[in-house]
């Protein structure tokens, strides 16, 4: 069986889903800052029902248990602290099948663990480990204009915007800019090796 942990530094942890993580993941569904930072547009759950609590659980564990590797679960990594408290985790996904290019996305579901470092950090982390475990030409991040935070974390972690798709959705009355980033392979390594 593949080790939980992807990747670690002083202040995050990247690991695999486990079964255990089945009750922090359920919480998360209806708690937590995050949901209005994730295109909340698409719907947000503030409170969940006994019953929908079993089909989150029996979904986590369908998920957890496939091998494929595109599976839900099987793109994604738990965030912990080092002492193995789960705060939110990571995820890659493909648009339009096409190889060369992933997205990435995070989310610290922790309110407490908000705003100390560690999005930015397990981004990093996250963004090193992919680059390493595959060929992937290129790494994107999609943000919006109303989550300064998130723009900030993907410009430290390297990101470079690559324009603004201006008034794109309409949310609580405003409306808002799409916010691109990418990071190419050799702008990624050009920054390890502080070329
Ligand atoms: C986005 C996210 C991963 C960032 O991680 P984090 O640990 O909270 O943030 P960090 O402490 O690593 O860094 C945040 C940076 O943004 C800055 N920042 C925070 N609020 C800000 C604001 N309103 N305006 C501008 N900058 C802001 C911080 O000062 C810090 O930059 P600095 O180190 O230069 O001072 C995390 O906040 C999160 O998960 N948010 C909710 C979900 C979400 O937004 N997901 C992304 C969806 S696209």
């Amino acid at each position: 069986m593949d080790l939980p942990i992807l990747v670690s530094s002083d202040l995050v942890v990247l690991r695999r889903y486990l079964a255990s993580d089945v009750d922090r993941y359920v919480y998360w569904i209806s708690h937590g800052e995050w949901r209005f930072f994730n295109a909340p547009w698409c719907g947000y759950r503030t409170t969940t029902t006994a019953d929908q609590e079993q089909r989150d659980r029996e979904w986590f564990a369908e998920k957890l248990g496939s091998s494929d590797s595109e599976s839900y679960l099987n793109r994604r990594a738990v965030i912990t602290t080092p002492d193995g408290i789960a705060i939110g985790d990571v995820s890659r996904y493909s648009l339009d099948n096409n190889p060369y290019v992933w997205y990435v996305g995070i989310g610290i579901c922790e309110d407490d663990y908000l705003n100390r470092g560690l999005g930015t950090e397990a981004l990093r982390l996250w963004v090193d480990y992919l680059f390493t475990i595959s060929d992937v030409h290129k790494l994107c991040l999609e943000t919006w204009s109303f989550n300064p935070r998130m723009i900030r974390a993907a410009e430290k972690v390297g990101f470079v915007p690559e324009g603004r798709l201006r008034e794109m959705r309409l949310w609580q009355g405003e409306w808002i800019d799409s916010t691109p980033f990418g990071l190419l392979r050799r702008e990624w390594e050009a920054r390890r090796t502080g070329a």
